[in-house]
């Protein structure tokens, strides 16, 4: 094991909601986590230079046959253990105590008393509200335990053992809804693991450009393609930093972005960063193979196959290049077993049509594999990408395409990038664009009766929907209470300023039963 490791706390996965949350918060206390499966080898977590291990909460009961344990060498080891929720009741059941299905289950918010503030529970107030959700509770301690809180439905509610450095809670520490939740996390990881904080975004950066290169050695090159998205955008940047001039980036225009991505890409990789950016321009091969297509998934696969043929042909330029670089992030990769990680990541494959088949003949080279999303952006931050690269909103691979219902053609992706502009223009200087998680316009080519001077018009007419929404991981989705003025500017804007627009409404569906995109 090299020590250049950092310390990296253990979570593993019972299947609870919040798994990927606590690596998150974890994160956010500068310590390193991985997320494991239950089942975890302890020779595993010497290898990562694992700290200390949280075990998750998770929807099983102990009791239940089958349930997912973990190997009970574990509370052995002399590594601090943190259970949570199922993690705590599990390790008071390994340990001689008794866990049953509560009288009364708790869901939501209700009040702590803590008896004992030292350790764990150090720095917490007498009285503090917290965030229950359970069914079972732990209703007998073996003789080695001492309960440090309770609430009023469950009178053991936070724990430690006597002689193993081994605590547990029933509440769950890492939502927001715990407002203690931070302190005590904060003093399991630096009061009770002992950790120094070395998960800073500079020492990332270091780690990171140093793994590259090792990979990478000192002749191969590295192709990467750029979306204009954070993902490849900082992808781009770690491996140029690693690297230099033997990353060659490619960019296909495809005619289906929004108003001036191609112009931004430009600036800022071949001006800025001085990288060797070759932007090719297959708008017409894009067009001319979606004539006259309508169905979404027919759309999405065309331009994933065009998309490879284009690309393929480019990446065959560059001599000596080994390495495809792709952005693929942690919450892609953990697969636990147990967890929501399976689930979640086929749904992104099914959308990502746009994304390269394996047999390339290249070897990967992936950066951000390590990283949650906001750790992606503040390391992009720090690489001195821009603003509106770093915080930009997701975009679709299939990009415009899909927000023309119908037919795309060269006209209406004139008329939606203008709409498309003006929505956003707008919401940068109201300051919206950070409250919201995706906004964008959808072109209906549906004719609604219009005035035009003193007659009515339907002719050559059609509608902008205007779509915000909120959403932490874009799986459920809210449209965004946005103020009215806002709306009517814009609104005012489109009709005014493109032409071929005279309506413009704004969606107010929610995900689900409704979907981000309209298509
Ligand atoms: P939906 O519309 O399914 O979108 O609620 C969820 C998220 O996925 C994005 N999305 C796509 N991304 N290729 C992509 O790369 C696609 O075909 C695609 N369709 C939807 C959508 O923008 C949202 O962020």
């Amino acid at each position: 094991m090299s020590d250049t490791r950092p310390q990296t706390i253990a979570i593993l996965d019972f299947g609870g909601q919040y798994v990927q949350l606590i690596a998150r918060r974890v994160r956010e206390h500068h310590v390193h986590s991985l997320v494991l499966p239950p089942d975890v080898a302890p020779a595993v977590l010497r290898d990562q230079n694992v700290i200390g291990i949280i075990l998750s909460g998770g929807p099983a009961s102990v009791n239940e046959v089958g349930a997912p344990r973990c190997r009970p060498e574990l509370f052995h080891l002399g590594l601090p253990i943190l259970g949570i929720c199922y993690g705590m009741q599990l390790a008071c059941d390994v340990l001689g105590g008794k866990v049953r299905n509560a009288q009364c289950r708790e869901f939501g918010r209700t009040n702590l008393t803590v008896s004992v503030h030292e350790g764990l529970l150090a720095h917490v107030p007498d009285q503090t509200s917290v965030w229950m959700s359970h069914g079972d509770i732990v209703t007998e301690l073996s003789s080695d335990f001492l309960s440090l809180a309770a609430t009023p439905t469950c009178p053991i509610a936070a724990v430690v053992h006597k002689t193993l450095p081994l605590y547990g809670v029933q509440f769950h520490v890492e939502v927001a809804h715990t407002p203690c939740g931070n302190q005590v996390l904060r003093n399991f990881l630096y009061d009770i693991c002992g950790a120094k904080g070395d998960w800073q975004v500079g020492h990332v950066i270091r780690d990171t450009v140093d793994a590259i290169r090792r990979q990478v050695g000192s002749s191969a090159r590295v192709i990467c393609g750029l979306s204009g998205g954070v993902d490849s955008s900082v992808t781009a940047a770690l491996i140029h930093q690693a690297i230099g001039p033997r990353l060659a980036c490619i960019f296909v225009d495809n005619g289906l972005m929004r108003s001036g991505e191609v112009e931004l890409v430009e600036s800022t990789f071949r001006q800025h960063f001085k990288m060797d950016l070759h932007v090719v321009n297959a708008v017409e091969q894009f067009l001319s193979r979606l004539e006259g297509v309508t169905d979404p998934q027919e759309k999405r696969k065309i331009i994933g196959h065009v998309f490879i043929d284009v690309f393929k042909v480019e990446a065959g330029r560059f001599e000596n290049a080994r390495f495809l670089a792709q952005g693929t992030l942690y919450p892609d990769v953990i697969e636990s077993g147990h967890g929501v990680a399976g689930h979640s990541a086929k749904i992104k494959l099914h959308h990502n049509v746009g994304g390269l088949p394996a047999d390339l003949g290249f070897e990967l080279v992936e950066p951000l594999r390590d990283l949650f999303k906001d750790e992606v952006r503040r390391v992009g931050d720090h690489l001195g990408l821009p603003e509106e690269i770093v915080w930009r909103h997701p975009f679709p691979g299939p990009g415009l395409a899909v927000r023309i219902m119908g037919a795309v053609t060269a006209e209406r992706l004139r008329i939606l990038r203008n709409a498309d502009r003006i929505i956003l223009e707008e919401i940068q200087t109201g300051g919206w664009y950070r409250k919201i998680a995706q906004a964008f316009g959808v072109l209906l080519p549906v004719s609604t009766v219009g005035v035009m001077g003193d007659g009515r018009s339907y002719e050559g007419q059609n509608v902008i929907a205007i779509r915000f929404v909120e959403s932490t991981d874009f799986m459920t989705a809210d449209w965004v209470h946005v103020d009215y003025d806002l709306l009517g500017r814009m609104a005012n804007r489109i009709m005014n300023e493109v032409p071929s627009v005279n309506r413009v409404v704004y969606d107010v569906s929610s995900k689900p039963p409704a979907t981000i995109e309209w298509e």
